[in-house]
């Protein structure tokens, strides 16, 4: 099916390594979910037959081809661009937009929105393959508790598991890992562990119940003759459960709910599940039939459907492996979000390798086996702005780089702009030298430290994005060219990019530098850290940026809430806010705050949050509350900052009263030692 494109401005298309906007000199984008490390060209581990489109004037569309089998999306230069899927249904949805945050909103609508993730989602996380022990991972854990750097999650690899069979854990190297968990609890940080899909199918028997029990219940995918379909990942030959099969998801379930019961596990990390399998096929290959050889073939990796995975004549319950292929990951993500809601009764923290549009409901992704390139850094911003088109704003990539070895520099860099990856987890391969801050020398684990307590500072600010992410399909970190669409300088950009309509993140993506260019679209912008103003007629502009800084702008108009951090986000919640006030040319601004108590199911869905709006009008900001609810008395504000009053007041008042107040050269006004609570309206002035 062809189209013809008003212009040659086209973005989506995932899942694949590209710069934000594509190339349309005859690129094809390959569709069928892949374990392959990122590369240009080639398909990778998730499929989203979903484009948008910038029109010269500002407008935008997107188009939707609901089809999950194996396909060829076509980009010309005509322009034009050509769908080519080898089977399935034709569901073709257009978004009239029509502009580029309304074109994601109504694709969201289609595919579902995403879920409100848990508070400690959006802490920092750290992992590695290769701790080799409990007791390693434990160490690194009371290191950064030691330098005080934040960290809200600990992870785990496969490395835990005994023989790297799902739901056991090794009883020697890992003995201590409940003790890890419990301590891990104490200090209000969580754990997650990986789970692959591959079930070992040579365990002895009576020694291994996963298997044993899925054959009786009859869950794992079949071969085309109707036997259990053996390929081999990790534990050596496995199953595949079938996550098309309902009883699958209950099985599932059973197992975790027996695994939580030894290792109190908080959320879970679904690697491998394209299905990947060393095989090609099965151990047995594939027959040669029609599905596993048809007419035509995209242009998959390794040339044929079965490379590096199941065949496409298995069958599964609902269908043939050929028909669901690309599906594996999202329905394993809804097994596991369903399955954690069951044993938590909390929001699911799911991460998933393998995705699908709908994927964003159940879990979030990470980019994959990237490496420790400067490459690589500036790649995951793509990267991230594509999976926030896709309706999955929970994504970042892996801090530092997976494979090979990071510099310092390298990974300085990489921890400011990953503290502003929507998810930030750090995570290396077992090959590689310890990258965690604490393997990095005093500077530079300052320089991480400071990165990440700045974004657990922004909290309050990048929480409220994720409640507009679920509740309108918006995106959380967001290309320039949603907010300034008719600017045509935006449209290539991501070496930057916003969180919202108004932080402006410029990262540094290259060695040996302290200045980084970065265009500022028309306006005015604040520096974060002190307020100064910068007037801007959409130029590109060249920027201090030392080792320990990240440049950050705010747009005028906006009020963001930040709170004072801590090491974890649940101390670093209960803590004072500070509102940023950006005053607009005109000496106007707005801002807003979702807080509920950040962990419990449909919050927003039962009224049972908070929701604050602050405005500014004429020297005078106000805080009204819209819904009161108990989590927001426990908050005060305790300073408020505006940027950009042009002249110094006489005095300012706060609810009438008469306030100190500080007014600096650089057109700051602040005011401190407040102690507002947060729950009643409040107004504060200045003559
Ligand atoms: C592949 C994943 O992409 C990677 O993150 C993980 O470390 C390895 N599998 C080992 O589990």
């Amino acid at each position: 099916m062809s189209t013809s494109l008003p212009s040659t401005f086209v973005y989506g298309l995932g899942e694949h390594r590209s710069s934000l906007m594509h190339d349309v000199q005859w690129s094809t984008f390959t569709m069928w979910a892949r374990d392959a490390a990122p590369e240009e060209l080639i398909n990778l581990y998730g499929v989203h037959p979903f484009y948008l489109l910038m029109e010269t004037d500002g407008l935008a569309h997107g188009s939707f081809l609901l089809n999950s089998n194996a396909m060829d999306v076509v980009l010309q230069p005509a322009p034009a661009l050509t769908w080519r899927t080898i089977g399935g249904i034709l569901d073709l949805y257009v978004f009239l937009g029509p502009d580029p945050s309304s074109v994601v909103s109504e694709y969201v609508e289609v595919v579902g929105k995403p879920a409100m993730p848990v508070y400690w989602a959006l802490g920092y996380h750290l992992c590695r393959w290769g701790y080799d022990s409990s007791n390693k991972t434990w160490e690194v854990v009371r290191e950064m508790r030691n330098y005080g750097i934040p960290q809200e999650v600990q992870w785990n690899d496969i490395d835990y598991m005994d023989r790297a069979l799902d739901f056991t854990f090794e009883p020697a190297s890992f003995s201590t890992l409940p003790d890890l968990v419990k301590d891990l609890h104490l200090h209000s940080q969580r754990y997650v562990m990986i789970l692959d899909p591959g079930i070992s199918s040579t365990q002895p028997p009576g020694t291994y119940g996963p298997f044993e029990e899925g054959i009786k219940k009859g869950i794992f995918i079949n071969n085309s003759s109707g036997e259990t379909l053996i390929g081999k990942v990790w534990p050596g030959l496995t199953a595949f459960p079938d996550f098309s099969n309902p009883d699958t998801h209950e099985w599932w379930y059973q197992n975790l709910q027996n695994f939580h019961s030894k290792v109190p596990f908080d959320g879970l990390w679904i690697d491998m599940n394209e299905p990947s399998n060393f095989f090609d096929g099965s151990i047995d290959g594939c027959p040669d039939n029609e599905l596993e050889n048809p007419p035509y073939t995209p242009y998959v990796l390794g040339g044929s459907l079965k490379a590096k995975t199941v065949c496409a004549s298995a069958q599964q319950k609902t269908s043939s492996h050929y028909n669901l292929h690309s599906l594996y990951g999202l329905m394993e993500a809804k097994a596991t979000a369903s399955a954690l809601k069951r044993i938590l009764e909390k929001r699911p923290f799911v991460i998933s390798r393998s995705t699908f549009p709908s994927q964003g409901k159940y879990s979030g992704h990470w980019l994959g086996d990237n490496r420790s390139q400067w490459k690589d850094l500036y790649m995951s911003i793509p990267g991230m702005l594509t999976f926030n088109l896709l309706g999955i704003p929970l994504v970042g990539a892996d801090i530092c780089g997976f494979s090979q070895n990071t510099t310092e520099e390298l990974c300085v860099r990489w921890t400011q702009l990953g503290a502003f990856y929507p998810f930030t987890r750090n995570h290396n391969t077992k090959e590689s030298l310890p990258q965690d801050p604490t393997a990095f020398s005093s500077a530079a684990r300052t320089a991480m430290k400071e990165a990440l307590l700045l974004r657990y500072s922004l909290f309050p600010f990048l929480y409220t994005l994720f409640h507009y992410a679920h509740v309108h399909g918006h995106t959380v970190a967001r290309p320039l060219f949603f907010e300034f669409p008719t600017d045509g300088k935006t449209y290539r950009i991501d070496k930057q990019f916003l969180w919202g309509k108004s932080l402006l993140v410029t990262p540094v993506l290259e060695p040996g530098v302290d200045f980084v260019a970065g265009y500022m679209p028309e306006g005015l912008w604040y520096d974060f850290y002190t307020g100064n103003s910068l007037a801007s007629k959409g130029e590109e502009m060249k920027l201090h940026a030392p080792l320990d800084k990240i440049n950050l702008h705010l747009r005028e108009g906006s009020i963001i809430p930040t709170q004072r951090p801590n090491t974890t986000l649940w101390v670093s919640s209960g803590q004072p806010l500070h509102l940023i006030v950006c005053l607009s040319e005109d000496g106007q601004a707005a801002g807003d705050l979702f807080w509920d108590n950040g962990e419990s199911l449909d919050t927003y869905e039962t009224d049972e949050y908070a929701y604050i709006v602050f405005s500014l009008k004429q020297n005078t900001m106000t805080s009204e509350v819209v819904r009161s609810h108990v989590e927001a008395m426990y908050l005060t504000v305790e300073t408020v900052s505006f940027y950009g009053v042009k002249t110094k007041p006489s005095s300012v008042t706060v609810n009438s009263q008469e306030a100190a107040f500080n007014y600096s050269t650089n057109q700051v006004l602040r005011v401190d030692e407040l102690g507002l609570n947060l729950s009643q309206n409040f107004t504060i002035s200045w003559k």
